[in-house]
């Protein structure tokens, strides 16, 4: 199917905001640093903040966890499974929680009572992207990059069905059913 992206963030956009999160982080002066990124969807964002970080002067450690909720397609689950679990001793260190987006807020929820359960001294929570109108779990965001409109969202590390993680902006996907099949997507 030959599907259009509308760009939502472009790609200055999100590097300006990931930078002034950085500042806000930095500006709080976390100790023993550890950025905890949930996989897949985080990658990119992960991977520009702790640079951004860096730039800022902090020297965190970085770990991941990998948590599924979504399947291929685009519907919400509400069981959250662990794939691949954080590895470091987390007890008594500052923890940033890293996200792509607050939905219904169960994944991260998950993760940040996991970590606080294994004894963390703070856990705080980034998303790139806030969908508070979709929230089913009491969580909000310590720090968020953009509020969301109320639609599916891709690129910048997120996907739909494995697809368009690739794209270095954030945008929506409009399906063009009409397409010829077998067409090339557009921007
Ligand atoms: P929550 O547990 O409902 O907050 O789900 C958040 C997770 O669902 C995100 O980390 C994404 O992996 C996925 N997700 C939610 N909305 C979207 C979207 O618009 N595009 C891509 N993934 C999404
Ligand atoms: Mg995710």
């Amino acid at each position: 199917m030959t599907v259009t992206i509308n760009t939502l963030f472009d790609e200055d956009m999100i590097a300006t905001r990931v930078s002034d999160l950085a500042r806000e982080i930095a500006d709080s002066d976390p100790k023993d640093l550890l950025v905890v990124a949930v996989l897949k969807g985080s990658f990119i964002f992960a991977a520009d903040l702790v640079r951004a970080m860096h730039r800022e002067g902090l020297a965190p450690e970085m770990e991941f966890i990998h948590l599924s909720s979504y399947g291929a397609g685009t519907e919400g689950s509400e069981n959250i499974r662990i794939l691949r679990d954080v590895e470091s001793d987390v007890n008594n260190r500052d923890i940033i929680l890293v996200d792509d987006i607050l939905e219904s807020g169960r994944t991260l929820s998950f993760a940040r009572d996991r970590l606080k359960n294994r004894g963390a001294r703070s856990v705080c929570v980034v998303a790139l992207l806030d969908k508070p109108d979709r929230r089913k779990a009491a969580i909000s965001a310590d720090y968020v990059g953009f509020a969301c409109p109320d639609k599916f969202v891709v690129g910048y590390g997120m996907d739909m069905g494995h697809a368009w993680r690739q794209l270095p902006f954030i945008g929506y996907v409009v399906p063009r059913e009409d397409a010829e099949p077998g067409g090339t997507e557009e921007r």
